[in-house]
């Protein structure tokens, strides 16, 4: 790909031709507003907070979609943009809730972060408001369309990246709304929850039900590592407060799936907690299951195979073992049943 010269903000910068200003601008760490875009996302120019001035441009221009040419010159701070991207923020906060005080999302809503860069406490347009009810009739999301900007990155992440497009955009003008065939439950359509538009969504208008009223972002801290469900082996950031996880996030770094999860990694951590998790051996006695120690545990098991073993020949045991392990543990496993039992019964399972 040739290379263009453009100059923003005044540094001069060789970049891809098939770059847009956006990305222009965010390889020399020059930053730019956005709400729409999102780099696991096709630009569409939906939200306009993103608008620069170019020169030989007869007006303000949305840097996400702009294509950069050979001696462009654009600035990205200047008073007439400002004024822009407030007028930008006025409009979209004429129908929003202003409900920072108790939204899950305040201190990671990219909505509240603008309003209080720009200094807009509440819109200068009065006017009709939408009074969406909640939609959660289902065991993951919540949907407060009431704080929706109609960015469209929930539609974008659910076909472009989960490749379902269970969501998109319902009805025209001042109605329209994100939402399923027919505006009906997600659970009712071919929604596969796994949480990307959640992971995308810029304001609080998508929210993991799970996490209501566990803690702000600021509460918590992540920490990185793999989910522990399948081979695939998807980085996953765990949002921890007080030492418990409140909630999983997107890790975009993540080799093996970039920031997407499936339904599995990104609610399925309420088992960490749950009293019913076996935290010590159980063997049989009498018909009942008893605490045991893991030397009886293990001392039970080798008996029982050396005994079944002689007893039947080898081959009457087969060997297990689960995408979940390790591959050293599953290395552990072949090896006791070829090596010490002497079977090639050996298999695996994800699901185990
Ligand atoms: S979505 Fe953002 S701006 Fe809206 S109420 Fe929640 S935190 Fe505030
Ligand atoms: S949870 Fe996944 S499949 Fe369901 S609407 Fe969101 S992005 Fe689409
Ligand atoms: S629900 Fe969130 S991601 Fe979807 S359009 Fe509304 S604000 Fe954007
Ligand atoms: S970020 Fe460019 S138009 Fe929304």
């Amino acid at each position: 790909m040739a290379d263009v010269h453009i100059t923003i903000d005044g540094q001069s910068l060789t970049v891809p031709s098939n770059y847009t200003v956006l990305q222009a601008a965010e390889s020399a760490g020059i930053n730019v507003p956005t709400l729409c875009a999102h780099p696991s996302l096709k630009p569409i120019g939906a939200c306009r907070i993103c608008l620069v001035e170019i020169e030989k441009q007869r007006v303000l221009q949305p840097c996400c979609t702009f294509p950069v040419s050979e001696g462009m010159v654009v600035r990205t701070n200047t008073p007439k943009v400002r004024e822009a991207r407030r007028f930008v923020l006025d409009l979209l906060l004429s129908d929003h809730p202003l409900d920072c005080m108790t939204c899950q999302k305040a201190g990671d809503c990219t909505l509240q972060d603008l309003a209080y860069e720009y200094g807009i406490k509440e819109s200068t347009f009065a006017g009709l408001q939408h009074d969406w009810p909640l939609q959660d009739a289902n065991p993951f999301i919540t949907r407060d369309y009431n704080k929706c900007i109609l960015c469209r990155r929930c539609v974008r992440a659910c076909e472009e990246i989960n490749g379902v497009a269970a969501i998109g955009p319902l009805n025209r003008g001042f109605d329209t709304k994100i939402g399923t065939a027919y505006d009906g439950e997600l659970q009712d359509s071919p929604c596969e929850f796994c949480g990307m538009c959640i992971a995308l969504c810029p304001t609080g208008a998508l929210q993991p039900k799970a996490s209501i009223g566990k803690g702000r972002a600021w509460e918590t801290h992540k920490v990185t590592t793999i989910c522990p469900y399948c081979g695939v082996g998807c980085t996953l950031d765990l949002n921890v407060k007080d030492n418990r996880v409140v909630q999983v996030t997107s890790n975009w770094e993540g080799p093996s799936n970039h920031g997407w999860t499936c339904v599995k990694g990104r609610f399925g951590w309420d088992y960490i907690e749950n009293e019913e998790r076996l935290t010590t051996p159980l063997i049989r006695k009498d018909g009942e299951l008893v605490p045991a120690t893991w030397d009886e545990a293990l001392d039970l098991v080798a008996d029982k195979f050396a005994g079944y073993a002689k007893e039947f020949g080898p081959n009457a045991l087969g060997f297990l073992s689960s995408a979940k392990c390790s591959n050293e543990e599953n290395y552990l496993v072949q090896k006791l049943g070829r090596g010490v039992i002497g079977t090639n019964n050996i298999d695996h399972c994800a699901r185990l």
